[in-house]
């Protein structure tokens, strides 16, 4: 007897959605690590990691992994995995559904451009707002030293060549990363900084997200803070954002999804314990509780794609500058909070 594809679409759907409602499970149950620090995977996120990997193959049906076998050896696998157990997980599950078969992907007007300050809880937003007891200020203070400071080779400081930062540096961190002749195209504030370093200085460049690296850019960008992030209308700057738009709406990682499908379409809703925000660089480097730190914007951008489980751009590529190209972009005008403070 043979079946036709009429009957057998609707079943085959149904089995999709269902391994999709699986992954998602798998991404709730992971959130902890959506969350955590890429630069520092601990012992959870392998544990994790593993399980996932288990629990895929159960999914898919590998016969490498038998169903009835696994639940037996993995007692807690099993439980965390089999539908309807709380309402929560189902729920949360149910939404990530939504997200990964999300289609049409549709860039947020400027006018309806929020920070993620906005979807921060009340007693973070008035840590952000009181430079007192913003942690980002120590970083800020630190930067504002290092300004001042002559380096060993007996070179000028930063202050010796642009003076009064207040006044040089105004307004620069709200035009970057912008257009760099050497290289033909975009250059970010942190690189930018670093030539000065090498170029002007003589020293050598700070080392990536490194104490004084994330303290000089933070006291840079001090300076834009309330000004309206306005790209550079650079055509020479078109492709590389462009590249980073398709970066921003590709499918990556095991799960398959987007950016633009958390951060254009699902934003405001609640993914676990955090509520998706659109996704905005306006106030980088920034605090994050998580951290305990001060961190960059691409080190923000890994934590996501870990949990996208996909392979997070390397620090300094290609692909990070152009999707950081982009993100600005997709953020204009909202105004510079740096340093901001996040959950
Ligand atoms: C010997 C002089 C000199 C020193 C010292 C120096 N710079 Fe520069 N800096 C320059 C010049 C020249 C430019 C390019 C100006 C331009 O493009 O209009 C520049 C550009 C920059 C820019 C980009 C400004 C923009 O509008 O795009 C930043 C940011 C910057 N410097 C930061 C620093 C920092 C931070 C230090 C200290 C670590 C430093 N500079 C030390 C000379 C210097
Ligand atoms: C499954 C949903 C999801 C996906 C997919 C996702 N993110 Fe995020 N993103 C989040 C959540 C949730 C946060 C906030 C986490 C927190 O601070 O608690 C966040 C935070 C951010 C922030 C920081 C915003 C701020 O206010 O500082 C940026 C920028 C960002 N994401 C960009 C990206 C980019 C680029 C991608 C694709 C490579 C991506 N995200 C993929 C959920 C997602």
């Amino acid at each position: 007897m043979s079946v036709g594809w009429a009957q057998k679409v609707p079943a085959l759907r149904r089995k999709t959605e269902f391994r999709l409602m699986m992954s998602g499970m798998a991404l709730i149950i992971n959130l902890a690590s959506f969350r955590g620090c890429a630069a520092e995977p601990g012992i959870h996120r392998r544990r994790a990691l593993l399980i996932w990997r288990r629990r895929r193959l159960w999914i898919l049906g590998s016969p490498s992994a038998p169903r009835n076998e696994d639940a037996v050896s993995h007692p807690d696998h099993d439980r965390s995995t089999r539908p309807g157990k709380g309402a929560e997980v189902a729920f949360g599950a149910w939404l990530l559904v939504g997200i990964m078969t999300t289609a049409s992907a549709t860039e947020i007007p400027p006018a309806e451009r929020r920070s993620g300050y906005d979807t921060m809880g009340a007693e973070t937003q008035a840590m952000q707002r009181d430079d007192t007891t913003n942690p980002g200020m120590l970083w800020v203070q630190d930067g504002a030293d290092l300004w001042e400071k002559v380096p060993s080779q007996a070179k000028l400081a930063c202050a010796g060549c642009h003076g009064d930062a207040t006044q040089a540096m105004r307004g620069v961190a709200a035009r970057y990363p912008a257009f760099d002749e050497r290289s033909g195209g975009p250059i970010d504030l942190e690189t930018r900084i670093n030539r000065c370093r090498t170029d002007n200085q003589s020293e050598a460049p700070y080392a990536q997200e490194s104490r004084e690296l994330l303290a000089v850019m933070a006291y840079v960008a001090t300076q834009s803070r309330g000004l309206p992030i306005t790209p550079v209308p650079d055509p020479r700057l078109g492709a590389a954002r462009e590249r980073g738009r398709a970066l921003f709406t590709a499918r990556m990682g095991q799960l398959g999804l987007t950016c633009a499908a958390c951060h254009d379409d699902n934003h405001g809703h609640k993914l676990g314990a955090a509520t998706i925000p659109q996704g905005h660089p306006n106030g980088y480097p920034l605090y994050r509780l998580e951290w305990q730190g001060l961190g960059s914007v691409q080190r923000r951008l890994r934590n996501c794609m870990t949990g996208m489980r996909a392979e997070p751009f390397a620090a300094g590529s290609s692909e990070a500058l152009d999707l950081e190209l982009y993100l600005m972009s997709r953020a204009a005008p909202l105004p510079i909070e740096t340093p901001a403070v996040r959950p």
